[in-house]
């Protein structure tokens, strides 16, 4: 794997060998070895144009861990701001003798431009890019389900949420139909569900009632808002109580069904509080695998 842009037709062994390494990784660092040195005299520039807490702090960390030198470019004091296309900040970047770039961007697509234009031997790995992939997520919530439920082909996991504008439900879904997943159901208004033909392998659910019932995992993602127009806004009250996930809801699922979210959380909207913070719930887990997974990513576009 010399760069990492989608999970989309990523066969199954590639990433059953990703979560592998990540467990591996996992294990180095409970055994003390905080810090190995695999990647030594590499330099990984984490390029975000778009805001991050989990994404660009756990790659940042995974970097570290690995011995790499980071570099956190920061857009808002930097010559994009003067106009400078993205292509001469690429350039200019590779210029210093980068190893790896972790990119954000708003535009679908923009890790493969990166790829396209780079004149180096740069590894791009893709951080989130519109809606269309992010697959160190889906990476991290498969590995996550596959620690307590790793029977894939006897799981029902339903994603419920503003999936259209969504890439981490895209990359789970790439994800866990590699992994031969039973059932993904997906779930939220029907204005912010994608067009069936993108999934034809999943189903599509409005009632949220009928979507969690029997599901082993839930994964709730917030409204986007940010890739909404004002008049596409639901009404937030009224969204709870249709698709938010209370403890009254959670009862549907099956029994010690998981619940998963990406993060931010927008408590009250999607998730209640004591669904977000109760026994099912596998958040922190999620953050904590963020970074194992994103060492064993690293590791892997960097091992040459
Ligand atoms: N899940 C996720 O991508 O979170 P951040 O936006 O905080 O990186």
């Amino acid at each position: 794997l010399r760069h990492l842009t989608t999970l989309e037709n990523l066969p199954r062994a590639t990433i059953e060998h990703l979560l592998d390494r990540a467990i591996a990784m996992r294990d180095a660092c409970a055994h003390g070895t905080r810090k190995l040195d695999v990647l030594a005299g590499r330099t990984v520039l984490n390029l975000f144009f778009e805001p991050s807490t989990r994404t660009r702090t756990s790659f940042e960390l995974a970097a570290r861990r690995l011995g790499a030198d980071v570099v956190n470019f920061d857009i808002g004091f930097s010559s994009t701001a003067k106009g400078e296309a993205l292509y001469d900040t690429l350039h200019t970047l590779e210029a210093m003798h980068l190893d790896a770039i972790i990119v954000r961007h708003k535009v679908s697509g923009t890790p493969e431009e990166l790829v396209r234009h780079a004149m180096s031997g740069v590894s791009v790995i893709n951080a989130g890019d519109g809606n269309r992939a992010h697959p160190t997520q889906g990476l991290l919530d498969v590995l996550t389900i596959r620690q307590h439920r790793p029977d894939f082909d006897n799981l029902v996991v339903t994603i419920c949420g503003d999936i259209r504008h969504s890439r981490v439900a895209r990359s789970d879904v790439h994800a866990l139909t590699a992994l031969g997943t039973k059932e993904i159901r997906l779930c939220g208004p029907a204005a912010l569900l994608p067009e069936a033909e993108e999934f034809p392998q999943c189903r599509f659910i409005t009632n949220f009632d009928d979507a969690i019932q029997g599901a082993d995992v839930a994964i709730m993602l917030r409204l986007q808002k940010e890739r909404m127009a004002a008049t596409e806004l639901p009404d937030e009250a009224a969204y709870f109580r249709q698709y938010g996930l209370d403890c009254k809801r959670l009862a549907r699922a099956a029994k010690g069904c998981l619940v998963m979210h990406p993060g931010p959380l927008n408590r009250g909207i999607e998730i209640a509080s004591d669904v977000a913070d109760g026994a099912q719930s596998r958040i922190l887990e999620q953050v904590a695998n963020g970074v194992f997974v994103r060492m064993a990513v690293l590791g892997e576009v960097l091992a040459r």
